[in-house]
């Protein structure tokens, strides 16, 4: 079976059970502060277990792009190691919401494992909770139970609770699982070792493909169990390892998931996977970990980019480019790769997987793009750190006092220039020095902590005050209404304790599609508490403030901040007008890649190869413009996704799209897109629309922001007013811009003869002062204070003295503008041989200036603020000279 079909059949066999079939979420998160990737198949469904989103369909069914970049054998450095963890993996899985439980969980896996799958039963092992006495929890009788109706008892293991007790995270639904592995070793080697006995013991033939987890419990903060009212079902599938199983393959890179993408890999480099399983020649082991690296790797970048999460310097998007580096590194290291290549591997991808994802294939170009901007730009930096690395080991080996470069240094690369640790240590061989690994460690983990206990949350449990559903949101309509508080938790950070409350109703807008969250109060006649700012976690809106009110249980009034919220919303159909503007005018390749609607400004994000042009961005403006002065009525329907999409409104890669959505319409010919943030009624109160600034923001991404409003009208006053003060600096009725020019013009002449005369004043100064020069014992002196205003040309005043003075000391005092600074140069062959040192001397006649200084033994340099001082300074170099 083609991997393809083994997906199919998957999600067929599940529809066949009266399961929906769903896409598959974006990889990237929103809505959950815990999460900054979907990492398992039952991540997007967070809301439903929790409680917090209704039960659509009871029984769901779906592949899920997830990716783990930490955890046991997910651990980033380690991928590709092995043959059988992944960054970014595909989880097939099956789930039911408050509907069948064990029985059916089982008797399903195992009718499509080995009845439509076909996989040989003598090969499965099933595994089952055992039990735990602390937690009170009973081994998992039932489903022990019912495989011993299916599979051989001695087929079915106990397993404990690391193995067998599934946790969604430190609080939360969670539960017994029941995992089945599968034994892929030869006849002999099954005969030898029984496969019992490897079963979770990391052996890479004997593997978990299959994880059913049955949801009965709630961890609570405090740690403690409480079975759910409602119990779920959530599964999960590894997809590259069924598929490895289903083709008989020993690695997952042996597949047709990943084999086309090695052979592009074999192609760029030159070099050749070995599909054995034990290479022994070391050279062609780091070919096969570089290749298997790269393949995994390729994926978890074009897919993030797709789903809009941008290679950056922080958050999501510096996981990304760790990512990327790495891959490149691998490629560098191993398969001596010295140019961008990796963007050259996204076709192959896009021919594979766009069947499944389409984003993939709709984003190839600004994929492609991107990844070929970061590797070039990872180029350069590799190729700087690769001097520094050399600087720092020669100097190392030029002072003979250690054998290793201290961790510090190789953590400083590490941070500053993204420069590999390994890398490090194989350059540092070059000069038979070592790298100080435990100090390197050391400082790696403090900064992990540092930025762990920046950002560590401690969270309580939700305290119940009223019993209700789920939270209303009447903002489309209201700006205020009646209200209850239906639960509040608190939560800590390190910098601040917040409360979180949820309502049964609000008006409040809960921060999402760029929209900032509202503000605003809650009060009732005893309390008033303001709110700081509203945002959405796992389906609820969680409304934040700084204190509770005394009185919870009663009835409060909630208000948002109104002027802030309309100001906000003329931002937001701003946004959507400009949108398409854009694609109207520029081009239908125009696609959202981020946005900020807050009541400041708006941001926009999209994807564009060229800066727009100056006539570009005024015709923009100019369309705009005759859209609001067109006062235009805007209209947001619900409606089936299909039928949205059919009036061909715009929807966005890595949004999370329910069955039904919002549509904003404004003029139907004109603008409509999916969205479920708040907007003006009609055009006109968005007043005006100016573009403040168009700029680049990554490789074929740039940034419009822009003002509406009062904002706008405000910017245009300030802008005319500079005008207006510099006309007047000016004194001139002329055209400005010309005459701007023409002073920055004449400027630069004027520097240019200024350079000349100064350089003509310090030879001048030079010829005067090679006329003091004394001779003792064979050495030449210059001990003089001189006036001039340019330090740069001191230095070349001294350095020019010294080579014409062979073996000599210059001192000089120089007055520059009632300042004082002193200078020392001296020939290399007192350094040497005297142990001359310039920086010495001038640390210590630099107080006598009241300054500070310093150098290098040839050539040092201080400044200070006593004149007074001067003199005294030049003669106690002297005397020390003496
Ligand atoms: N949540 C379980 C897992 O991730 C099953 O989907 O393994």
């Amino acid at each position: 079976m083609k991997a393809q079909q083994v997906r199919q059949t998957f999600l067929d066999f599940f529809q066949s059970k009266q399961h929906q079939i769903v896409p598959s979420a974006p990889m990237v998160v929103k809505g959950d502060p815990t999460l900054m990737f979907i990492n398992s198949g039952m991540a997007p469904f967070k809301d439903i277990f929790l409680g917090n989103a209704p039960i659509k369909n009871s029984r769901v069914a779906d592949t899920q792009k997830c990716l783990r970049v930490s955890g046991k054998h997910n651990d980033l450095e380690e991928v590709g190691v092995d043959t059988y963890h992944h960054t970014m993996f595909e989880m097939l899985g099956n789930w039911s919401f408050a509907d069948y439980f064990k029985k059916e969980a089982i008797t399903w896996a195992w009718e499509l494992l080995t009845e439509v799958y076909k996989l040989d039963k003598n090969r499965l092992y099933v595994t089952v909770f055992e039990g735990n006495k602390e937690e009170n929890v009973p081994f998992d009788d039932e489903a022990f139970t019912l495989w011993k109706g299916l599979i051989d008892e001695n087929r079915i293991l106990k397993g404990n609770k690391k193995d067998n007790f599934w946790e969604m995270g430190e609080a939360g639904p969670c539960g017994p699982c029941t995992e089945i592995h599968y034994d892929g070793r030869t006849d002999e080697e099954r005969e030898n070792i029984n496969g019992a006995t490897l079963v979770n013991a990391d052996h890479p033939q004997v593997i978990e493909i299959w994880n059913v987890v049955f949801m009965e419990f709630m961890r609570k903060a405090d740690k403690s169990l409480e079975p759910l009212p409602n119990k779920h079902v959530d599964t999960g599938m590894g997809f590259e390892r069924l598929v490895r199983v289903l083709q008989g393959k020993q690695s997952n890179y042996d597949t047709d998931i990943f084999m086309p993408l090695i052979t592009q890999i074999e192609k760029l480099s030159n070099l050749k996977y070995n599909t054995q399983i034990e290479v022994t020649d070391k050279t062609q082991q780091s070919i096969n970990i570089a290749m298997r690296v790269i393949a995994d790797h390729i994926r978890t970048i074009s897919f993030s980019i797709a789903d809009g999460q941008l290679p950056s310097n922080n958050g999501a998007g510096y996981v990304i480019r760790r990512i990327l580096r790495r891959a490149i590194r691998y490629g560098y290291q191993s398969l001596h790769i010295k140019q961008p290549f990796l963007n050259q591997i996204v076709s192959t991808l896009v021919n594979q997987l766009s069947a499944q994802f389409p984003e993939l294939a709709a984003q190839q170009s600004i994929i492609t793009k991107v990844i070929f901007e970061e590797e070039s730009a990872f180029y350069k930096t590799l190729e700087l750190g690769l001097k520094r690395i050399s600087h720092i080991c020669e100097q190392i080996v030029k002072e003979n006092k250690a054998k290793s470069i201290d961790g510090k240094t190789v953590f400083e690369l590490y941070d500053t220039f993204g420069f590999p640790l390994d890398l490090t240590a194989l350059i540092a061989k070059d000069y038979n020095l070592t790298i100080n690994e435990n100090e390197f460690n050391d400082h790696l983990t403090e900064q992990k902590n540092r930025s762990r206990a920046v950002s560590k949350v401690e969270s309580d449990d939700w305290v119940f005050v009223n019993q209700d559903d789920q939270t209303k949101f009447l903002g489309y309509t209201h700006s205020s209404c009646e209200c209850k508080i239906i639960k509040h938790k608190k939560v800590k950070t390190k910098q601040s304790t917040m409360y979180q409350l949820v309502l049964n109703q609000t008006p409040f807008y809960a921060e999402s599609g760029g929209q900032v969250g509202d503000t605003g109060i809650l009060q009732n006649n005893h309390d008033i508490v303001y709110i700081t700012d509203t945002k959405k976690e796992n389906g609820l809106i969680v409304h934040y403030c700084n204190q509770l009110p005394e009185k919870i249980e009663g009835n409060f009034t909630a208000q948002i901040d109104i002027e802030k919220r309309q100001l906000t919303e003329n931002n937001h159909s701003a946004t959507h007008l400009l949108h398409a503007v854009l694609r109207q005018t520029i081009g239908l390749h125009i696609e959202q890649k981020g946005s900020l609607v807050n009541s400041d400004y708006l941001r926009f994000d999209f994807s564009n190869f060229s800066k727009l042009t100056n006539e570009q961005l005024l015709n923009i403006e100019n369309i705009i413009n005759q859209k609001i002065n067109q006062n235009i009525q805007v209209q947001t329907k619900e409606m089936p996704i299909d039928e949205a999409k059919a009036t061909g409104a715009m929807s966005l890669f890595g949004e999370k799209y329910g069955s039904t959505v919002r549509v904003v319409e404004i003029d139907k010919s004109f603008s409509i897109e999916l969205c479920g943030g708040t907007h003006v009624k009609k055009t006109q109160q968005i007043k005006y629309f100016k573009i403040k600034s168009e700029s680049a923001v990554a490789a074929g991404i740039r940034r419009i922001e822009a003002l509406t409003s009062d904002g706008a009208i405000n910017y245009y006053n300030q802008h005319f007013n500079e005008l207006n003060e510099i006309k007047a600096i000016l004194n001139s009725n002329k055209n400005t811009v010309s005459q701007i020019k023409s002073v920055l013009d004449e400027n630069a002449e004027l520097k240019k003869q200024l350079q000349q005369f100064v350089k003509e004043k310090g030879q001048l100064i030079k010829q005067d002062l090679l006329k003091k020069v004394q001779n003792k014992k064979g050495i030449n002196y210059i001990f003089q204070i001189i006036s001039f205003n340019h330090e740069d040309e001191i230095k070349n005043i001294l350095f020019e003295l010294r080579s014409q003075l062979n073996t000599c000391v210059c001192v000089l005092g120089c007055i520059n503008q009632n300042k004082p600074s002193l200078s020392i140069i001296i020939s290399d062959d007192l350094v040497k041989t005297k142990n001359l040192n310039a920086n010495t001397i001038i640390r210590d006649i630099a107080p006598l200036i009241n300054g500070k200084g310093g150098g290098q033994p040839f050539y040092a340099q201080a400044g200070g603020t006593s004149l007074d001082g001067l003199q005294a300074a030049i003669n106690k170099t002297k005397e020390f000279l003496n």
